[in-house]
């Protein structure tokens, strides 16, 4: 209102420091002004009721020693007010003097007293030898404070600038000139063009606000990754760094071949119940599977082949073809690892698209002794992270769905050491590094070990994957070689995400219970 008061009266503001605001006594010279004042003209522009130009100029402000001395007074000036009067009291000792003032205010203050005529010495001590004086450097600071300069001049501020009482500092200041939308009140633009407005017609003459395109907006709500797929991420650059290749698990659905069969799993095994599996009712069954590996499979389950006795029980093929939920990634292994053997089979390579999607594969001899004879066999590492679907009792740690983290290696002649030392490194990575391997049981694997780590916020061993080599009842109907050993090993991505997150409960994590605004804030994982 200042400011559109004074062009009203004047037409033109030459200087912004020469306006008084309100509350104040004196003119608006200080930089916090200015700025204050800057604000309004913005404002006030953007209305085009003025236009205005900008003018810097170099001011000063006291330093925080300069800010004690407008407020203490100078050094020099409170050594001589501590002193007595030259003849009307005990002259004050050196001592005494750096009692009452401090240490470094007497030292640096004597010598200007002495300077300036202020102080003299009397005997030990010391007296006043002026009655009154004039404290210069703290009135000169004073007006520095106010006005940014000195009406006295450059030597002094040089002077000052010297003792470190002042610094130079950018300011600026402002000539002002009405605008095409100029009045002395400013009325309030519309911002929304209403219902009533277009009714009575009052838009004709309502006066609009402007579109500001400069406006950088509200920040939108970008999207936020789910911590399973910050972990899902970490995983997957610690295989590729490995130089693993990823598989494709695109496939939710499975028929019993692959999700058991092929893998050896017998028909009357307990997880292809249906309280642990579930199966789909339309459609319930498969087209019909590849004659001669099928005959192979079914042959090694019900008597055996390849030196193996088999189950010799009896085999369905209604069984194997009844379409599922994949209750482990292995099926999708399964599927890689006999496309893989199809060179072996002595089938020429399809050039499939999407049989390998990311990373690199090793594609050239192997270092584990190659055949006299090239039998077609590459080795391969490959890995996935994907989900799997099990008939479970959901509890706090449980869902019917959760992810399954693998990873097969197949090479000639793999131990058990090197599935166990691939294991180390893969954990440790993960920055598990104390783990242990106990022997287990799966129908696929032999040995199967269980893998434990030493969790040191529980303070106790938790289960966080299980492994094997794969079984050549499995491996040699696909037509592996017999030297081709193949190692895997699978485990949950909930786990360590819980374990990372600190959450114990997993409807906290999957679920209509998640709490987007956790998800949006926690933290991004770094093993
Ligand atoms: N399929 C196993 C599971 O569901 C994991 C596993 C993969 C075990 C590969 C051995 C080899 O727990």
């Amino acid at each position: 209102q200042v400011i559109l008061d004074t062009l009203d009266a004047e037409s033109t503001i030459k200087d912004t420091r020469a306006l008084v605001l309100p509350g104040e006594t004196g003119p608006a010279i200080s930089n916090d002004a200015q700025i204050a004042i800057l604000g309004a003209l913005n404002s006030l522009s953007s209305r085009d009721m003025i236009s205005y130009a900008t003018h810097e100029v170099i001011s000063h402000v006291p330093t925080p020693e300069g800010s004690q001395i407008v407020e203490q007074g100078s050094n020099e000036a409170r050594v001589w007010a501590a002193l007595p009067l030259k003849g009307q009291g005990e002259p004050i000792t050196p001592n005494q003097l750096k009692k009452a003032v401090g240490d470094e205010v007497a030292k640096v203050g004597q010598g200007r007293a002495f300077k300036n005529g202020w102080i003299a010495k009397e005997g030990d001590g010391l007296v006043k030898s002026a009655p009154e004086i004039k404290d210069i450097t703290r009135d000169d600071l004073l007006e520095i404070k106010s006005t940014g300069t000195l009406k006295s001049g450059e030597k002094a501020l040089a002077d000052l600038r010297k003792r470190k009482l002042i610094v130079q500092k950018k300011g600026q200041w402002f000539s002002v000139t009405k605008g095409p939308s100029f009045s002395t009140s400013i009325a309030k633009p519309e911002t929304d063009l209403t219902v009533e407005m277009l009714a009575s017609g009052s838009w004709k003459t309502s006066a609009f606000k402007k579109y500001n395109f400069e406006a950088e907006g509200i920040p939108t709500n970008g999207g936020a990754l789910h911590p399973l797929l910050k972990v899902r991420e970490e995983i997957r650059n610690i295989f590729l760094e490995m130089g693993f290749a990823e598989m494709p698990t695109q496939s939710f659905v499975e028929s019993g071949f692959w999700c058991f069969d092929a893998l050896f799993v017998p028909q009357q095994h307990p997880a292809r119940d249906l309280q642990d599996t579930f199966y789909l009712s339309d459609p319930a069954i498969s087209l019909p599977p590849k004659k001669d590996y099928y005959g192979l499979v079914s042959k090694v389950h019900e008597h055996g082949g390849f030196g193996s006795t088999g189950y010799r029980a009896p085999w369905v093929e209604e069984e194997s073809r009844k379409l599922l939920l994949r209750t482990h990634t292995t099926a999708s292994s399964a599927h890689m690892l006999y496309k893989l053997a199809a060179a072996c089979r002595g089938e020429k390579i399809s050039s499939d698209k999407g049989e390998y999607t990311h990373g690199a594969s090793s594609t050239t001899g192997s270092d584990r002794g190659d055949p006299a004879q090239d039998d077609g066999f590459r080795p391969a590492k490959l890995f996935s992270i994907d989900r799997v679907f099990r008939n479970e009792t959901m509890d706090a740690t449980h869902l019917a769905e959760f992810h399954q983290v693998e990873g097969v290696v197949a090479d000639r002649n793999l131990t058990l050491a090197d599935l166990i030392g691939f294991m180390r490194v893969f954990f440790d990575k993960m920055g598990i590094e104390q783990v242990r391997f106990k022997p287990a049981y799966n129908p696929y694997t032999e040995p199967s070990l269980e893998i434990f780590a030493f969790h040191p916020m529980l303070n106790r061993w938790v289960e966080v994957g299980n492994s094997g080599m794969f079984r050549p009842e499995m491996l040699e109907p696909m037509g592996f070689p017999k030297d081709v050993r193949v190692h895997g090993w699978g485990l949950s991505l909930e786990r360590p995400t819980m374990i990372r997150y600190g959450i114990n409960n997993i409807r906290t994590l999957v679920g209509h219970k998640v709490s987007i605004e956790g998800i949006e804030n926690s933290p991004a994982v770094r093993f």
